[in-house]
């Protein structure tokens, strides 16, 4: 990070994966991380915790449901897997659009360690299969109603003990929920913690993504 903006090293020299700009230093090339673009990276700008704590380790196994065209995913490989996914993650990218799906595959072929699933992030059973073991890291980030619920089923089953769960919460689409914006983020709250998660952070990402809050959550 540098003063305000946030760059990951590139695994793939030479190539942006949506336009975003890059830099050299030495043999290290970096790729800009766009907080507009990315609600990760929204949040480690507005979290006012480390951001580390949230962000996934090197070699980890991550899932990433609602994975869209990977932009996202992108850094988060670098981070995870890097070039020739030399550090050995896993990133399972799920996202339930054939669309999406086709634009993660590309990525996929130049960027080793990311596994594209066309699937309904709210089956466990789609996706748990494509896992090599429990996940380190989960991030949800599907645009449904009945968010709350969806998250807790994944990470009740399918991440480890030690892992880091992040909900990203778009309050329109929790549609089922009465009243305002912040009632619908309290309600979700509540289902979260009623089941036994604990939220280690609520981080306000409005400024850059409207009616949205992001839960860093863990197992215990
Ligand atoms: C807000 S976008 C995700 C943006 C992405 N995380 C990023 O940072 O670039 C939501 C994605 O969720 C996908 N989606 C919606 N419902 C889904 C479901 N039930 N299972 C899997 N993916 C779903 C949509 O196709 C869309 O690509």
């Amino acid at each position: 990070m540098i003063g305000k903006s946030i760059w990951t090293k590139n695994a793939v020299k030479g190539i942006s994966v949506r336009g975003e700009r890059r830099r050299r230093e030495g043999k290290i090339e970096w790729r800009n991380w766009d907080p507009n673009k990315s609600k990760i990276a929204a949040s480690i700008l507005k979290t006012k915790n480390n951001p580390e704590i949230f962000l996934p380790k090197t070699g980890s196994t991550c899932l990433y449901l609602g994975s869209s065209m990977g932009g996202t995913v992108s850094h988060i490989h670098d981070i995870v897997c890097g070039s020739n996914n030399h550090h050995n993650g896993q990133i399972v990218a799920v996202d339930i659009s054939p669309r999406m799906i086709k634009d993660m595959t590309t990525l996929s072929e130049i960027r080793d360690g990311i596994f594209p699933v066309l699937a309904d992030a709210r089956i466990v059973g789609q996706i748990a299969p494509f896992l090599r073991n429990h996940a380190d890291w989960i991030h949800q980030d599907l645009s449904i109603a009945d968010q709350a619920h969806t998250f807790v089923k994944i990470i009740s089953n399918l991440l480890s003990s030690k892992g880091i769960g992040i909900l990203s919460l778009k309050a329109a689409s929790e549609r089922s929920s009465e009243g305002d914006d912040n009632s619908r983020f309290q309600k979700a709250q509540k289902i979260i913690m009623d089941s036994g998660i604990r939220i280690l952070e609520r981080i306000n990402i409005s400024s850059f993504e409207d009616q949205h809050e992001v839960f860093v959550c863990s197992k215990n």
